[in-house]
């Protein structure tokens, strides 16, 4: 049986040239005219992959890409947004929508159906991958004050995943498949916190060196987990990838992190991603041992470390992309509630709090 691919396009002739395009490169492929024709073709052929255009007739693709998410179809729906021009602000609204892949306008179509190929590959690995999210969710519910704290650093690692694929150190290594594992399995870098005491985990005041020594396990108890899972299963880059980032999300580019004190490239890129990813989070966001720092001073702060915690590469790319880590963060900011204080729109310096300051300001928000 051929894999099918819906359109949903309210532009006749932009949806039938893109049908014929997935038709020749040997993908059933379906048309619809609105969204509401859209989410019936779906539940009645049972399509998982579909690619949607920002505006169609009844309703905006965000709005559709929304409904695909929350509308409890029997299996996962990969959605592939198309957004008319390459604006940051669209990225971002298509993102946190859902949207699996985003494709700005005028496309290729060796482009188009790379992308539908990757996501069909995406889809060969949901049941394993649903799991494993919901586990990576279970983890993140025992620490409600970072709420949303998976999905923004899902964003941000895809962000300068992206970014880097630009830089030809990179080609061949960071793919559009990589972009997208990189995005799935971000959530798991903290798996192994499900093993660390909530008493820890939340302890408001300054953790002995006993506790901080529990927290520093949470590398290796995610790892372990993960690669029973691998030996358990066929191996897949899915895992793979899941496996490096939660046991070296803590490493240091100067080989002073934990928990095996890897230094430069022997950190694999993934982790080197997540890291910084992670360490933004944690700087702009309210926790238990702090309060929000602003952008400015989180990016002051990063940069200071580049070459000594975090891949220099790693940190240029984050400075390119710094607009979009800005509107992801005000987006969760509006939307999520979630920062209780500060934020990256915030202009005046938060002072931290006394807790665990003798890890200095920075380490300590780098242990989540
Ligand atoms: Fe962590
Ligand atoms: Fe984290």
């Amino acid at each position: 049986m051929k894999n099918s691919v819906l359109v949903v396009d309210g532009e006749p002739a932009l949806r039938s040239e893109m049908v014929s395009i997935l038709e020749n490169a040997g993908f059933e492929a379906l048309g619809a005219e609105n969204g509401l024709r859209g989410l019936e073709l779906i539940e009645r052929e049972n399509v998982r992959l579909v690619i949607c255009d920002w505006h169609v007739d009844d309703a905006s693709g965000i709005d559709l890409c929304c409904k695909l998410k929350t509308a409890g179809l029997g299996s996962y729906v990969y959605v592939i947004l198309l957004t008319p021009k390459d604006s940051i602000d669209q990225r971002v609204q298509g993102m946190v929508a859902g949207a699996d892949d985003i494709v700005s306008k005028p496309f290729q179509p060796s482009d188009l159906v790379a992308r539908v190929k990757v996501g069909y590959r995406l889809l060969q690995l949901e049941t394993r991958e649903s799991l494993i999210l919901s586990l990576a969710k279970l983890a993140e519910r025992r620490e409600p004050e970072t709420g949303h704290h998976i999905e923004r650093v899902q964003c941000y690692s895809r962000c300068l995943a992206e970014q880097l694929q630009g830089h030809p150190k990179y080609s061949g290594i960071v793919t559009s498949e990589y972009v997208q594992l990189i995005y799935q399995t971000s959530p798991l870098h903290d798996i192994g916190k499900i093993g660390i005491p909530e008493s820890v985990l939340l302890k408001p005041g300054k953790l002995t060196q006993r506790e901080f020594d529990l927290v520093k396990e949470h590398p290796l108890i995610g790892a372990e987990t993960l690669r029973g899972a691998i030996e358990r299963g066929p191996e897949t880059p899915f895992l793979e990838m899941a496996h490096d980032i939660a046991l070296s999300h803590h490493e240091k580019f100067d080989g002073s992190g934990y928990p095996q004190g890897l230094a430069g490239e022997a950190i694999p890129l993934a982790a080197r991603i997540v890291a910084l990813a992670d360490v933004y989070d944690a700087l702009t966001t309210h926790r238990v041992y702090k309060d929000a720092y602003s952008h400015e001073k989180s990016e002051s702060i990063i940069v200071e470390d580049r070459g000594r915690h975090f891949d220099p590469d790693v940190v240029d790319a984050f400075l390119q992309v710094k607009e979009t880590f800005q509107a992801i963060c005000r987006h969760f900011d509006n939307d999520g509630n979630d920062l209780p204080r500060g934020g990256a729109n915030q202009t005046t310096e938060p002072v931290l709090s006394e807790s665990n300051d003798y890890l200095g300001p920075y380490e300590t928000a780098s242990l989540t």
